[in-house]
């Protein structure tokens, strides 16, 4: 039954009373970043949040500032690499809360004086309600101009201008994503439909040629009824992020998995979940624009759209072996052990938890292929990125 936000839910239904169905990737384009009523452009209701314990789900850094302490260890060697620029600029998309961000500052300034002396931290979220939940949590870094600043889309950064790092943590699994169907041996995407009062589903042929193409160039072996989705928004973003890097690297922190492992014959009903209050379900059309809405990273996909436009692959990990990499043992050997501090830090290792379901994607540009502390361990080839060859289904 549908529930949720209801001028959004008006809002929507309006759109399908006047256009017809729409395809999954509207609704969820709607649910989540509807200028007035998204789940993320609203302010939450007072003493609530989107994103930490009190909220619908909690990320790496609501746990431990371990991965921000890493990724500024990170940066430091990149930096050498890069031979020091002035500025040396980090590009975060989607930080949500800015904890991060701080967490990064932090330990920029104690591991590095040098880099945090050159440092341009730059934030965009496309969520009127997270930039300002981000300045909150940032006010202590305001005071030096230039350090830290905020523009509101990729489209305000000039190809070129960027020497340094574009970073992301759970940005891409929150991008409005396809969803399709394999019905007789052929794709079917999924669509929004309205009826008797309620939001239902509907297969149609797929909305675009591109949407078709991309689901043809993957589908291997697909049994009838295969649910999967795709994430053409990631693969617009990597180029656009492609043209904007000068000379660094990129690095994609998500849910996700090889094409060869998401697209597997037996993974039937794809990724895509909801989170609502800590739990995650699969009905999009309860508490709408009230929860999240996600599906796994194909980080496959996005490496082949970086190659193809100037982006190699620099490796591939999980965020146990990338924290490893980047000596996190270290801060953990510091830590009473079994204290809360110690279980956190742990929390983000765990391989069959945060550790093993986040992976890493290092991607750089206009640096000979960089050998990074963060991928030392790589539980990965990066021929698994490979794309998935035989085509069996017909779209
Ligand atoms: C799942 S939250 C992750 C937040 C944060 N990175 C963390 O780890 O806690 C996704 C964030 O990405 C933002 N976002 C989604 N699409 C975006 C886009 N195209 N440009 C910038 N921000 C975006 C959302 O507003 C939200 O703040």
């Amino acid at each position: 039954m549908t529930t949720g936000h209801p001028e959004l839910v008006a809002a929507i239904a309006s759109e399908i009373a006047v256009s017809g169905p729409i395809p999954f990737v509207r609704f969820m384009e709607l649910a989540l970043y509807h200028p007035q009523f998204g789940y993320y452009t609203r302010s939450p209701e007072t003493g609530t949040e989107r994103i930490g314990w009190t909220g619908d789900f909690y990320t790496s850094p609501d746990v431990h500032p371990t991965l921000g302490y890493a990724l500024a260890r990170q940066a430091t060697q990149i930096d050498r690499l890069l031979g020091q620029p002035d500025p040396f600029t980090v590009v975060e998309m989607g930080p949500g809360k800015g904890l991060l961000a701080t967490h990064f500052l932090s330990a920029c300034r104690t591991e590095s004086r040098s880099l945090f002396e050159r440092l341009r931290y730059i934030l965009i979220d496309r969520s009127p309600a997270m930039r300002e939940s981000q300045r909150r949590h940032l006010s202590q870094w305001l005071s030096r101009p230039g350090l830290v600043s905020w523009v509101d889309d990729l489209d305000d950064l000039a190809p070129g201008s960027v020497t340094g790092m574009f970073l992301s943590n759970e940005l891409l699994d929150a991008f409005p994503t396809h969803r399709i169907q394999v019905t007789g041996g052929r794709v079917e995407e999924l669509w929004v439909d309205r009826q008797d009062g309620q939001f239902v589903e509907c297969l149609k042929p797929p909305s675009t040629v591109a949407l078709a193409q991309h689901a043809h160039s993957l589908a291997a072996h697909w049994p009838d009824g295969y649910r999967t989705e795709i994430n053409l928004n990631a693969l617009d973003w990597i180029r656009q992020v492609a043209r904007i890097l000068r000379r660094g690297v990129v690095l994609t922190i998500d849910y996700g998995h090889t094409a060869e492992d998401l697209y597997r014959s037996d993974r039937k009903n794809g990724t895509f979940l909801c989170y609502f209050k800590q739990s995650a379900h699969e009905d999009p059309f309860t508490h709408v624009g009230e929860q999240d809405m996600t599906a796994h990273v194909d980080f496959s996909s996005l490496a082949t759209a970086g190659e193809e436009h100037g982006l190699q692959v620099t490796g591939f990990t999980n965020q146990m072996s990338f924290l490893m990499g980047l000596g996190v043992e270290q801060l953990i050997a510091s830590l009473e052990p079994e204290s809360p501090e110690f279980r956190a830090a742990i929390h983000l290792l765990k391989p069959t938890g945060m550790g093993g379901t986040f992976k890493v994607l290092v991607q750089h540009k206009g640096i000979e292929q960089p050998q990074l502390d963060g991928l030392k361990f790589k539980p990965f080839f990066v021929e698994a990125l490979a794309r998935v060859e035989s085509h069996v289904c017909k779209s």
